[in-house]
Parts: structure tokens; C-alpha cells; sequence
């Protein structure tokens, strides 16, 4: 059941990246070779909606501190790290020790500059592909990877995610952030070198790695135009048991975080915004989906 569910996900359309594999991942290091080591860089033009982000992002940290078996505060990584920005405005305020991984050396070079005195709080520069790095075992509390995931693979993805499932210490948790597309489909874009993915795709993807999905939030008040964005709260399915029942959320299907039908995205937000107190930080209108990196690209171009 698990693999044919795997095999929806390794469809048609998907099959031309996992083929290309190689100039897939070497297209993506060609374009972010040329994108300025820069916060506005790092979100395509968008820098302007990095506070936003950064603001859901600390109340879902703030959220999980509060829960029980709450991972601790000594040690993050950063994955697909860039220039630090997360690093910067989120992990190093709440975590000892942060480390980075990031393919784009000009990116981390540029980090201690652009990190100032939080510098002194990061560890390890991993100048890697996620695709070839696995962190060290046992080590961190909280794995935090954000707009990268698109840049894997399915198989390079189910293997990060499994690794970092043994970089875990004791209640630690991974943390994902993407873009989501609104249909059942990934988007593919060729521009970058990625592909945004439906959820329906994630929910499998975690199954695979060995993931339950503890908490799926939506991050709300991003511009119109933007894909919608969700983050996911990753345990180790050994670690489950006892913190679910914590929250409300209703840990069905071995793990997916409810009963999800496919193309149902919205009844997905909908029931579970109901279930777990969402990380809403403004009310505003969810935004219609479009590429943001269509929009940002225009930018980079221009500039
Ligand atoms: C959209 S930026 C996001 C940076 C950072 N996560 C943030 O939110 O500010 C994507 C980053 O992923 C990096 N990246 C792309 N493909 C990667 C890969 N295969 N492994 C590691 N990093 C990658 C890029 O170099 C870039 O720094």
C-alpha cells in the first residue's frame, strides 16, 4: 500500500526530472550561482515578505516550546541555509548553536557579514548539496529546512528527510516550510532547476522517510500571487505516540495528518485550521496561487 501510494507520486510528469537527475541538480547550482548574495536574492525580489515569514515561523516555534516533549534549545540546522536569513532572524534567537548547509559557497561566505555579532552562534558551515549531505547522528533538536525541498529529487528528498530522522536527538523535530501547489500535481520549473509539489505528494514523501506529521500549519498574509505556503512539524514515527494525543491534531492513516483526499487541499486546511490552533498571523485572504518566483524572476532579470 505504502509503495503503490509512492508510485503515484513517481508519475509521468515527475519522471523527466528523476531521469535528468544530474542536470537538474547541476541547473539549479548554475541558477543560484547567478542570483546576488542578498536577503532580496534569497526570496527572488521578495525580500519584503521575509518578516512575515519569519514572525509564523516564530509562533509555530513558540507553539511547539509549549507542547509536551517539546525538542530542545541547544542545537539547529539550517538547510539550504543561503546567505543565513533564517539563521538570522529565527534560529540563532532561540537555539545555542546553529549549523549550515548550503550548496551556494558564495552564499555562506557572504553569512558572516550578513550575520553579524549572531555569527558567533553558528558551528558548522556545510558548503554541500542536501542531496549528498547527512547530518550528524543524534545531534540536533531542530532541523529547519525551508524553499529548498524543491531542488530534491523524490528519492534524493526521501533520503535527506531519513537522514535527518537520525540527526534527530531525543524529542527533536524536523521542520519543513515550501510551497505547495493547489491542484495534485507538481509544478516544474525550469528556470530554477525545481519542482513545487502538492501536499498529497509531502504527506507520501514523510510516510516514506519515516515521518508522522505532528502539526500542519498554513502561513498566512503573504502577498496575492504567491504559491501558498505550509509548514510541517516532523517527528520520528517511533516518537509519536504520546505527543499526538497532545495536540488535537488526528494522526490517521499511519501518519498522514488526517484523512486527506486527493485534490482536496482545502478541505485538508479547512478541517485541520479547525483541529490544531493555527499560526494565523493576520486575517487575511489565503493567496491565489501563482508562481512568486515567476514574479521574482522578472525581477532578477530586470535587475
Ligand atoms: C529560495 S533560497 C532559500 C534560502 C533560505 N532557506 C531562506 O529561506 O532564506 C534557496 C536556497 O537553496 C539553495 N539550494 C538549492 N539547491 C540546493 C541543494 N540541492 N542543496 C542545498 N541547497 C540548495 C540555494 O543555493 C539557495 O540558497
Amino acid at each position: 500500500m505504502e509503495n503503490d501510494e509512492y508510485k503515484s507520486v513517481e508519475n509521468n510528469e515527475y519522471k523527466s526530472v528523476e531521469n535528468n537527475g544530474d542536470e537538474f541538480y547541476s541547473n539549479a547550482v548554475h541558477y543560484w550561482s547567478e542570483i546576488p548574495a542578498t536577503l532580496d536574492g534569497m526570496l527572488g525580489g521578495f525580500g519584503f515578505i521575509s518578516q512575515t515569514d519569519i514572525k509564523g515561523s516564530k509562533m509555530l516555534l513558540k507553539q511547539l516550546f509549549n507542547s509536551k516533549d517539546h525538542p530542545g534549545r541547544d542545537y539547529a540546522l539550517d538547510c539550504g541555509a543561503g546567505i543565513g536569513r533564517i539563521s538570522k532572524f529565527l534560529l540563532t534567537d532561540v537555539f545555542e548553536k546553529v549549523d549550515m548547509v548550503e550548496q551556494n559557497e558564495a552564499f555562506l561566505e557572504q553569512a558572516e557579514k550578513y550575520l553579524g555579532p549572531k555569527f558567533s552562534k553558528i558551528g558548522h558551515f556545510y558548503p554541500q548539496g542536501l542531496q549528498n549531505f547527512q547530518p550528524e547522528e543524534g545531534k540536533y533538536d531542530v532541523i529547519w529546512i525551508q524553499w529548498v525541498l524543491g531542488h530534491l529529487t523524490n528519492k534524493d528528498l526521501v533520503n535527506f528527510l531519513s537522514s535527518c530522522r537520525c540527526g534527530l536527538k531525543k524529542n527533536g523535530v524536523i521542520i519543513v516550510k515550501e510551497n505547495i501547489t493547489s491542484s495534485d500535481s507538481i509544478e516544474k520549473d525550469e528556470q530554477d532547476s525545481s519542482v513545487t509539489r502538492p501536499l498529497r505528494h509531502y504527506h507520501i514523501i514523510f510516510q516514506k522517510a519515516k515521518l508522522h506529521c505532528y502539526r500542519q500549519v498554513k502561513q498566512h498574509n503573504f502577498p496575492k500571487g504567491l504559491f501558498p505556503v505550509y509548514m510541517f512539524v516532523l517527528k520520528p514515527k517511533e516518537d509519536i505516540t504520546n505527543s499526538c494525543s497532545e495536540t488535537n491534531l488526528i494522526l490517521e492513516n499511519d501518519g498522514v495528518c488526517e484523512n486527506i483526499e486527493p485534490n482536496s487541499e482545502k478541505n485538508i486546511t479547512s478541517d485541520l485550521e479547525k483541529k490544531i490552533e493555527l499560526t494565523r498571523v493576520d486575517d487575511v485572504e489565503a493567496p491565489e496561487e501563482n508562481s512568486v518566483k515567476d514574479l521574482l524572476k522578472t525581477e532578477c532579470i530586470s535587475t
